[in-house]
């Protein structure tokens, strides 16, 4: 267990010391997420009504927008570090935008991957069209994105999104046949997060950072913010698939036990309950395998202590952020990370 993280114990008192009477997030970023939705659209020009149904079918306006609002608050902050208060660039705005775009058509992909037949309470692509349908679809999208992205006309930025993209699908490799072994499980549990979900936030802040300051370490700060930011995010998505109820989430829970995944709460449930090894490496395959792994997990303190671990990155997070000059913006991605642990669906 030599490579497992500490037992973290920090308390929720000692984590938010800063002032409650903030502006909340999603209202502070929603005058510049005005018509993100109608903007996405307007980049996926296709001719063909099929396809473009396709296409349009998850940016109905009914996600949350998390990513964009990040990116926004990330590039006021920014802005006011750098002495330009009161701007938002359009180029840091198409940034918002592209990252929804990431975010869709690998979600388009996962769910194919997956054979996922529901997402936020509908039907998939796949479900409805088919996987190969689906597939293009994804591609469509991520085409679009890739030309928003060089419209900005700043090698930077594209390579840097660019990285994106190839970490989305090294992540997903390392989700598809692991067998690494009990020492390694957790590294390459923390990696794959990064890679799934954590590098699209971590990289579209620092592309926005580096649209207004030319620092390297604002850049850094932004990253940095961004990265932990999206592991907190993720392993708390892994907590809910234990603790939320599946009308609640719109899709199945344990999903990622069905889908012979060992997350957070079940690594550290392992540490306590080493009949789950077995499991982990035959990836609950065994007939009453999902069930078992369940009890255990719920047996165990494994949901505790995933949260604690969100925890120490929401604080890494705070830490990071705090170094830049204060504004309404960056409070609020500080506020933020309360959100990241509080959310239930
Ligand atoms: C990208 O934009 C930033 C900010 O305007 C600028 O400093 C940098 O030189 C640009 N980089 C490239 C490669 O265009």
């Amino acid at each position: 267990t030599a490579n497992l993280p500490p037992i973290y114990s920090i308390s929720k008192m000692a984590l938010f010391q800063h002032d409650t009477k903030l502006k909340d997030p999603f209202s502070l970023a929603q005058k510049d997420l005005q018509n993100l939705y109608e903007d996405i659209k307007k980049q996926l020009l296709v001719s063909k009504a099929e396809l473009k149904a396709l296409c349009d079918y998850y940016f109905d306006g009914k996600g949350k927008a998390f990513r964009p609002m990040i990116v926004i608050l990330m590039a006021r902050a920014c802005n006011v570090h750098s002495n330009k208060e009161g701007v938002l660039l359009p180029a840091q705005r198409s940034i918002a935008m592209i990252s929804e775009m990431i975010h869709t058509a690998s979600l388009v992909h996962d769910d194919v991957i997956d054979d996922s037949d529901t997402r936020r309470g509908k039907n998939t692509i796949n479900q409805v069209w088919g996987e190969r349908k689906a597939i293009l679809a994804g591609d469509f999208i991520l085409s679009a994105a890739s030309m928003a992205l060089a419209r900005i006309g700043n090698t930077t930025v594209v390579s840097v999104l660019s990285q994106v993209i190839e970490d989305l699908v090294r992540g997903e490799f390392m989700q598809l046949g692991s067998k690494e072994n009990e020492n390694e499980r957790f590294k390459h549990y923390l990696e794959k997060t990064f890679k799934k979900t954590a590098s699209l936030i971590a990289n579209s802040c620092k592309a926005v950072s580096i649209l207004v300051n030319s620092d390297p370490e604002v850049h850094e700060i932004a990253y940095q913010y961004g990265r932990n930011v999206g592991i907190a995010f993720q392993l708390v998505d892994d907590i809910l698939d234990f603790t939320s109820s599946a009308k609640r989430l719109g899709k199945p829970s344990a999903a990622d036990l069905r889908l012979g995944l060992a997350t957070g709460p079940v690594l550290f449930a392992c540490q306590q309950f080493p009949e789950l090894h077995a499991m982990i490496m035959r990836r609950f395959s065994s007939d009453g395998d999902v069930d078992r792994a369940w009890q255990y997990v719920l047996k165990s303190d494994g949901v505790e202590q995933t949260n604690y671990l969100a925890q120490h990155y929401c604080q890494e997070a705070i830490h990071q952020i705090s170094r830049l000059r204060p504004s309404t913006e960056r409070d609020a991605l500080i506020q933020l990370t309360e959100l990241v642990l509080r959310r239930d669906k």
